[in-house]
Order: structure tokens, then sequence, then C-alpha cells
């Protein structure tokens, strides 16, 4: 059964860790000469992503300026689901006729993965990750994360209030239904280990349990056991069907794009700043766990479309899983699993690069700047 007590029961004392406590501030020391003032400064070849001694608080200098840019891109695509109208696809749920009793099935079993899936993500990302991350342009980044993965939960519930769902049904799907239990269950070890308030970096075996969970989460919960859902919902909309859902599902996807990118980033930074980490061993059970992903959400698929519907099926889905699958092996540098996997569904590339011209994103990203400001007279 899945444990949540992470949640709910208070944290014990967390145990000291020297990387996550601040440097003492410049300045601080009154009999400090000016020289040992300066040398307490925070200098860019002291900071690192893991196991980092530089003063966490101060985000420059900057020396990982890919997750700055990451942190502004994912600003600049900030979105709200209210703003999404939802009248056509609650006018489409309500009509007996408005959809076939699979894609209903598709909307449910996707609503029933997802509404809990986020929670987990930030979750993962508040209570584990963020306090073993030593680079402050990293932190910033995590915290715009956390935050997107809260606009997902409340898209999810969103579309589960606007069609009138039932909350108990799709909320605890998650232990209801075993092919999305399956994935969960699989995912639980590896955030469990992040929030074990015990749990430090340091050691090299600590440091690569770290980058496993980094990689499971990233490549596999963020890089694989979205991607079924997401190519339903949007096979939905492509026919013209649930279009509201399909418009938040677009905008979800692109912030999971630029998660899972970051974390690509992240990976591969920690692995270049610890080579010694990446031993052949530990490459070839990251692969199994990736395969491992795979199967469970192709699985995943067979469970959600029994039959062939939108013009899909679960054979499909083994192939572009595979496709996806041979990609976040080549990004962070492991060997393709599966040769010769194509991609069956190439309008989905076009999906993620969702173009800023988009016009609501036009009107939007001016309200957003513009609708909050402070007048000063
Ligand atoms: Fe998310
Ligand atoms: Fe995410």
């Amino acid at each position: 059964m899945l444990s949540f007590e992470d949640e709910i029961t208070p944290a014990p004392k967390p145990a000291y860790n020297p990387a996550m406590a601040a440097k003492p501030m410049a300045g601080s020391t009154v009999s400090a000469s000016d020289s040992d003032t300066k040398s307490s400064r925070v200098r860019v070849e002291d900071k690192r992503i893991i196991n980092g001694t530089a003063d966490v608080n101060q985000l420059v200098p900057f020396k990982y300026k890919w997750a700055w840019d990451k942190y502004l891109a994912g600003c600049a695509n900030h979105w709200m689901p209210q703003e999404v109208n939802m009248n056509r696809d609650i006018a489409t749920w309500k009509d007996p006729n408005g959809l076939t009793d699979d894609e209903r099935l598709i909307v449910k079993r996707n609503l029933g993965f997802f509404v809990t899936a986020d929670s987990l993500a930030a979750n993962n990302i508040v209570l584990g990750t963020y306090r073993h991350i030593t680079a402050p342009e990293c932190r910033q980044y995590l915290l715009r994360q956390a935050f997107e993965e809260a606009i997902h939960t409340h898209a999810y519930q969103y579309i589960v209030e606007s069609l009138g769902l039932d909350e108990g049904e799709i909320f605890n799907a998650y232990h209801e239904v075993s092919s999305i239990r399956a994935k969960d269950e699989f995912l639980m070890p590896f955030i469990d280990i992040l929030t074990n308030p015990e749990f430090k970096t340091g050691t090299p075996e600590t440091d690569q349990q770290l980058l496993r969970s980094l990689i499971v989460f990233a490549c596999i919960m963020e890089g694989i056991f979205f991607y079924v859902g997401f190519v339903q919902i949007l096979a939905l909309g492509r026919q013209n069907k649930m279009t509201g859902a399909a418009e938040q599902y677009q905008y979800i996807l692109r912030d999971e794009s630029m998660h899972c990118n970051f974390g690509i980033d992240l990976i591969n930074t920690i692995k270049m700043e610890n080579p010694q980490l990446w031993t052949p061993e530990f490459r070839k059970e990251i692969t199994g766990l990736i395969q491992q992903g795979v199967e469970l959400e192709y699985r995943y698929a067979e469970d959600t479309m029994p039959r062939g519907v939108l013009g899909l099926n679960a054979s499909q889905f083994k192939e572009y899983l595979r496709f996806i699958a041979n990609r976040r092996c080549q990004q962070i540098g492991l060997d393709e699993i599966y040769a010769g996997a194509n991609n069956p569904f190439p309008w989905m590339a076009e999906m993620i690069d969702l173009k800023k011209e988009k016009n609501f994103f036009e009107t939007r990203v001016t309200e957003y700047q513009t609708g909050g400001a402070l007048n000063w007279e």
C-alpha cells in the first residue's frame, strides 16, 4: 500500500547538514579584516549542485545560468486553470451522445492518475529534492516548479468539478485502479528516500541514491508516466472533443516538458561534477528502471483503452513509449534500449513546442505583467 506518512506525521528534527546551513554573512565578524570579509563572499567556483558549501541564500553570482533561464521561461509561461472556458466540455459530458463509453473511460482514468500525481510531484520537490540541492539558481527553479505542480493539481481538480465527476472515485483511483497504483508504488520508494528526514548526501552511496531518485522523477515519472495520458486527452482535443480540458493539458504538457528538461540538466551537471557516481553498475540499474517504467506505462495504456479509440490503440503506445524511453536514455548519456523505435505521434512535438504567440498567452501574459501593478499615487 502507498504510504504518505511523511505528509501527516510531524518530522523529527532534521540531522545537521553543513551543506544546508548558510555561511556567515560577509561583514558579520566585527574583528575580521577587509580581506577576510571579502574572502567569505560567494565565489562561483565554490558552488556545487550537491554537497556545496557556498551560501545558499545568495542567488548570485550565477554559476548555473541554464537553471535561471528556465526559471524565467517558466514565469513567462504562467497560466491559471480558471482562465480556460469549460462550457463546451460540460455540455459534451452531459450529452448522452457527446462521448463514447471508451472516451469517457479515458477521461476518468486520466484524471484518476493525474489528480494525485502532481501532488506527489510537489511533495517530492518541497519535502525532498529541494533541501538536497545546494545551488540557489536550481532552488529558485524548483520553487517555480513546485508552484506549477500546484497549478496542475488545481487544473485537474477544476476539470473534475466542472464535469461534476465523483470526487471520491477520481481522487482514490491511485488506491483503487491497479494500473495507476502500480505506477505510484513504483515511484514511492524513490520519493520516500528523499523525504526521509534522516537522509543526507555526502557519501558515494547517498549521492547515488539522490541521483537515482532524480532520474526516476525526471526521466520516468515526468518523462514517461505522463505521456500516455497527455496523448489521449490531446487526441480528444484534436477531434474537437473536450477542448477545454485539452487546452489545459496542453499548457501542462509544456510545463512538464520544461520540468523534465530541467531535471535532465540537473542530472547531467551532477554527473559532470561527480563522475565517480556514474559507474557501469549504476548505469545498468538505471536502464533497468527505465525499462520497468515503460512496462508499467504500457500496462496503463492497455487498461485505459482496452479497445482502439480515437484512432489510437495500445500497440502504438508501446512504440511511442519505446521512442520516448530511448530519448530519455540519450538525454542522460545512456545507450538506447529499443533499437529502431519510431514516433507514431509526430503531432505531439507541436504540442510541446506550443508557441508563445498563441492568443491565450498574448492576452494573459500582458495581464499578469500589469494587472497586479501597485499604484503609488
Ligand atoms: Fe505537473
Ligand atoms: Fe512536473
